[in-house]
């Protein structure tokens, strides 16, 4: 079965699929054409709710775990937290400014466009962080028989969310691949 590892991973090549997305809807609007807003504004929903009910718990469990075996995840315990949660606050206010765009409030393209491009570099360093120095940290110090039983905790503890069922996330992906050009 899928250890907790697996499944972290497997939830950030989703959101790295949503980022890529983003920036090819964003490099429409720079050019000044009229990028899918619908789109945008999905991807930005999803990607604030959808790891905070579901990603990052995962995430939490496992850190907490890894903290016990590892001085060098307990020098760290908090800061992963307070990424997610500067996250979701540039998320936020990259919706709070689609929105001012969409509403034609006095947002220029310019700021939304360097907020949002901010955000993605944001969340894609701490993507790479997660991957290379995280979750190889949590192979190498937990045994697979404790890493799947992380993985059936997590599963369980965020099964009955709404976000986490999938469906909204599963047609927004395929929505970005129909939508993805050639
Ligand atoms: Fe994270
Ligand atoms: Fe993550």
């Amino acid at each position: 079965m899928a250890d907790i590892v697996d499944l972290i991973h497997a939830e950030h090549r989703i959101m790295s699929r949503l980022l890529a997305r983003l920036e090819r809807e964003l490099d429409i609007f720079e050019k000044g054409e009229r990028p899918d807003f619908d789109l945008v504004r999905d991807i930005l929903d999803v990607m604030l709710s959808w790891p905070a009910a579901c990603h990052h718990p995962k995430e939490a469990l496992l850190e907490a775990r890894l903290a016990k075996v590892s001085p060098e995840m307990r020098k760290r315990v908090g800061i992963i937290e307070r990424e997610h949660l500067k996250m979701g606050e540039q998320l936020a206010n990259a919706q709070q400014a689609l929105d001012s765009i969409l509403m034609e409030v006095e947002v220029s393209r310019d700021t939304f466009l360097a907020m949002a491009r901010n955000l993605i570099a944001r969340i894609k360093y701490h993507l790479m962080m997660e991957e290379e120095e995280f979750l190889p940290l949590a192979r190498q110090s937990l045994d697979a028989k404790t890493l799947e039983a992380l993985a059936r905790e997590a599963e369980a503890a965020v099964a009955e969310r709404a976000e986490c069922l999938g469906d909204r996330l599963q047609v927004l992906l395929a929505e970005t691949d129909n939508k993805a050009p050639a």
